[in-house]
């Protein structure tokens, strides 16, 4: 029996900009996803038969990836991870289930997060007809904070790149970490809005607005440099300055229209007890994110106005095997 655990992530800066080549900065979170994988003497996932075609990231991983053709499997998952919520649940499940196959088939050979990171990329890519930007993987393999970017970023360290064919052609991403300061009392307290985030829908509303007013590119290009602002403060462990950067960074997000009533309610109930609030991930529903000294204060706030609160310390450990 193997059991393998990978976190979810929180971008702190730079979703929607980074499709138009800006950095975006993430962070792992507590939360995550296990996997606990046995041989057995037939197919099953959570105590009912395994049916490959409604899971398209496990099914990529055993067929395509590893070629496994051991005894069938027991698959068990559980998922502290609000799922649709832009909390990268699919790379957290894709990777720990990479993870735990890879020690049930190789228990000698220690787990390697970039091809860890490659595997999960692959399973999102796969399930989502080719279109998968690396963070959630990347972030989810690695832990700590992770930069992705079309070029390398200055101050940060290269960690490997990435190339995907898309139906659009083919992309690439530099894929860097940057080194978090010791942060012993700030948190990250997530909240959930209970409504599903819809990430092709909001890329693509993104989009339109853009040919529509093509002034809106001065939102993306904001951004970036927001974005480059606050990974320096967050470097410097200047959490006032980081606070104040994701409350520019959900400005222009407002204005590129990814916001909606359910996130600017609980980002104004959480504002007197926050160092900085913003919408996390694509928007339209979703999640918010605030960085705060007093995360119970910020999680009641969340709850009174609605919404399901997730405290998590920033950058905790990225994807590993869980002892029995
Ligand atoms: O899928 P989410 O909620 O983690 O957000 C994705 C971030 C976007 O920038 C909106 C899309 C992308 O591919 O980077």
């Amino acid at each position: 029996m193997v059991t393998a655990f990978a976190p979810g992530k929180c971008i702190l800066f730079g979703e929607h900009a980074v499709v138009y080549g800006q950095p975006a900065v993430a962070v792992s979170i507590d939360a995550g996803v296990e996997v606990t994988i046995s041989e057995s003497n037939k197919w099953s996932l959570e105590g009912m038969p395994f049916e490959p075609s409604r899971h398209p990231h496990i099914s990529h991983i055993i067929n395509d990836i590893f070629q496994y053709s051991g005894s069938p499997l027991e698959i068990d998952v559980k998922s502290g991870l609000f799922s649709a919520a832009g909390l990268g649940s699919s790379a957290a499940l894709s990777n720990s289930m990479g993870a735990a196959l890879h020690h049930l088939t190789k228990p000698e050979e220690p787990l390697d997060l970039i091809s860890l990171a490659r595997i999960g990329h692959s399973a999102e890519a796969n399930a989502q007809k080719g279109r998968a930007s690396p963070t959630d993987t990347a972030t989810s393999a690695l832990g700590g904070c992770v930069v992705v970017s079309g070029e390398r970023v200055e101050g940060t360290e290269h960690i490997f790149d990435s190339t995907l064919e898309t139906p659009e052609g083919s992309r690439s991403w530099s894929i860097c970490r940057a080194a978090l300061p010791e942060l012993e009392d700030i948190w990250i307290v997530l909240g959930f809005t209970g409504i599903g985030s819809p990430t092709g829908k909001m890329v693509a509303g993104v989009s339109e607005l853009i040919e529509r007013e093509p002034q809106r590119m001065d939102d993306i290009r904001a951004i970036g440099e927001i974005t480059s602002s606050g990974l320096e403060s967050l470097s410097e462990g200047n959490m006032e300055g980081v606070g104040l950067a994701m409350n520019s960074c959900h400005e222009r997000l407002r204005n590129i229209g990814v916001s909606c009533p359910e996130i600017e309610g609980l980002i104004s109930a959480v504002q007197n007890h926050s160092l900085g609030a913003k919408l996390t991930g694509a928007g339209g529903g979703g999640c918010m994110v605030s960085l705060t000294r007093h995360p119970r204060r910020v999680a009641e706030c969340i709850e009174i106005a609605g919404g399901k609160p997730l405290i998590s310390k920033l950058g905790s450990g990225g994807a590993r095997i869980l002892p029995q």
